[in-house]
């Protein structure tokens, strides 16, 4: 059978979350309330220590509803140059928001303080005013990695010393705090407001939730009805991402795991150097002369799906529907198809960035 680490959002409702959202009670979300949504916001607001939350039918749109809430129209939001808001939706924050991305650019893999202080430039009657960061906790760009606490705290400071509000795409920010213990509510607490998303470790089969103050939230409210995304009997939805908080969440580091041992197989390959995973997903950097397209079909060729990130990097994601079995196999597959790869270029020396 085919192992599928695209990503983490290939999952497909298990049966306990198809039978949750079977039974699950539903109201009119838009004219009077669904009772089962009512009771996800209000589980997602109290992990994340805000006083409200707000269902939304993707994590883009409960991102881009922040963008709306928080960012003036006329101004510019800094994000980092590779994250899911700058580059995966569709200027969105352009065309609903009316406001430009400053793009950070980091040495390292992220953005970090550092990187975000150098990006404001010196207020001036020639200068756009900023007035929201973006952040993004796991980075997925980055390979899952982690902004620890401290981390997430400085950016936060940089951020209001400039006046700016701050917004967390915390679409794994699950994966954050399975990582490294620190309460989802601690991160959370740093910033204005937090998206949270349900379809990708959590496994259900969409939906995002985005928390904040009772004014910022009755502002999301808005902005969500008008991008279209208020919707009436989701109780059947929020259902699926209830029963994917009590069940699969406790269970998030297991992905984890998954993802150390499957990268610890795959850098044994000759001409491949593995990002060492801090969460669920594992970046694999190509030797020059191998091809990410190439690589992709011949995981493929032998029963593993993986994405290609970059021409020279390949993405695999630990989630729910691969079992630890399943990820040590691919591993094993993905490192004779890199392997292969390399012999075929007529090439038998030893790559010297390896790094097993
Ligand atoms: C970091 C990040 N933010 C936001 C999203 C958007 O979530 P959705 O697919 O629910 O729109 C994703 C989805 O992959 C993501 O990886």
């Amino acid at each position: 059978m085919t192992i599928d680490m695209r990503s983490d959002t290939v999952t497909k409702p298990s049966a306990g979350m198809r039978r949750a959202i079977a039974e699950a009670e539903v109201g009119d979300d838009v004219l009077d309330g669904d009772p089962t949504t009512r009771r996800l916001e209000e589980r997602v607001a109290e992990l994340l220590g805000k006083e409200q939350a707000l269902f939304f039918p993707s994590g883009t749109m409960a991102n881009q509803a922040a963008i709306w809430v928080l960012g003036e129209r006329g101004t510019e939001i800094f994000a980092d140059e590779t994250s899911h808001i700058a580059e995966r939706e569709m200027a969105g924050a352009a065309a609903l928001s009316g406001v430009q991305i400053r793009m950070v650019v980091s040495e390292g893999p992220m953005m970090d303080a550092a990187s975000l202080e150098r990006a404001f430039r010196p207020a001036s009657r020639f200068t756009t005013r900023p007035s929201l960061v973006c952040l993004e906790n796991t980075h997925n760009s980055g390979g899952g990695r982690v902004t620890p606490l401290a981390g997430v705290k400085a950016m936060a400071e940089v951020a209001r010393r400039r006046s700016c509000r701050v917004h967390l795409d915390g679409a794994r920010l699950w994966n954050a705090s399975a990582a490294t213990g620190t309460a989802l509510a601690e991160f959370a607490a740093q910033v204005d407001t937090v998206m949270v998303s349900f379809s990708k470790g959590l496994g259900a089969p969409v939906g995002g939730a985005l928390a904040g103050t009772t004014e910022a939230i009755g502002l999301a409210r808005e902005a969500r009805a008008r991008f279209g995304g208020a919707m009436r009997q989701c109780g059947i939805l929020a259902a699926a991402a209830l029963y994917g908080m009590e069940t699969n969440l406790p269970r998030l580091a297991e992905d984890h795991d998954k993802a150390t041992e499957f990268a610890a197989i795959v850098d044994r390959a000759i001409a491949a150097s593995v990002v060492p995973p801090e969460t669920n997903i594992v970046m694999v950097d190509l030797a020059p002369g191998l091809a990410a397209a190439d690589i992709v079909r011949r995981a493929q060729d032998a029963g593993v799906l993986v994405s290609q990130w970059t021409p020279t990097r390949i993405r695999c994601v630990m989630h729910l529907d691969v079992s630890l079995d399943d990820a040590k196999r691919a591993a094993e597959l993905v490192r004779t198809a890199l392997d292969e790869a390399w012999r075929a270029m007529g090439d038998t020396s030893e790559w010297p960035v390896q790094t097993a």
